[in-house]
């Protein structure tokens, strides 16, 4: 997979994808990330992408231009699957979101500032609009971080165990069941028996009952969603 960043601020990402599951995917080979400075695309000496609205009011508008620009070289170069825009009034993130960009080969994330995008980009270039939650960030970095994480982190090859994503709360409608590790007795506070019973088909349904417990208490939307 090939992902594309188009933002005015490409430092914010060197933390996030320098680590753990992100980067193993990088030294893979299993996904590529280019970041694209929209300021490289300034048609003026100042390097300025943004300008006052129409009709007035606060805050700064990005220009349509720089993004066209950025985008159209991208798309003579290759096919893209999706161009996606971070915004606030996008379709909510969930999983299956996720799963789905998970199988596409190339990916463009645009990442909005100040007051917005000129509609004009949405309008002709944007083909998915993506929140990750209503709440407004100051940008769309961070919303790109996470929704590129928890993108890749699901391609096949990514996790060691490939049943790990799976078994990850939200793949099967269910939080995920609590888990425990050594030593079985911490403080007095013991691990469930079950546990260390060494009997698979037990655990199985322990975890299950215990998964769908947990979700009825903290998400039961989820269990509604499900039938
Ligand atoms: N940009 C600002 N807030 C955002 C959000 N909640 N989701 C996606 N992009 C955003």
């Amino acid at each position: 997979m090939r992902i594309d960043i188009l933002t005015l601020f490409p430092g914010m990402f060197s933390g996030p994808f320098d680590f753990s599951i992100i980067r193993r995917a990088i030294d893979k080979g299993i996904v590529e990330i280019h970041l694209h400075d929209l300021r490289d695309f300034s048609k003026n000496k100042y390097r300025t992408v943004d300008d006052y609205p129409f009709g007035g009011g606060a805050g700064m508008v990005m220009m349509a231009e720089p993004i066209a620009d950025c985008i159209t070289r991208l798309k003579d170069e290759r096919d893209y699957d999706e161009v996606i825009f971070l915004t606030p009034d996008g379709q909510l993130l969930e999983q299956k979101m996720s799963n789905e960009l998970s199988l596409k080969g190339n990916l463009i994330l645009l990442c909005g500032h100040y007051k917005g995008v000129d509609e004009r980009v949405r309008e002709h270039f944007i083909t998915k609009e993506i929140s990750i939650g209503d709440y407004v960030l100051s940008g769309g970095e961070i919303a790109a971080i996470v929704l590129a994480d928890s993108i890749i982190r699901i391609i096949p090859g990514v996790l060691g165990d490939e049943t790990s994503a799976l078994s990850d709360s939200f793949q099967d409608g269910l939080l995920s069941p609590p888990v425990y590790t050594r030593p079985a007795d911490f403080k007095g506070w013991k691990v469930p028996e079950v546990l260390i019973s060494g009997h698979e088909a037990k655990i199985r349904e322990w975890r299950l009952q215990q998964a769908i417990e947990r979700t009825k208490n903290r998400r039961p939307g989820l269990l509604e969603e499900k039938d």
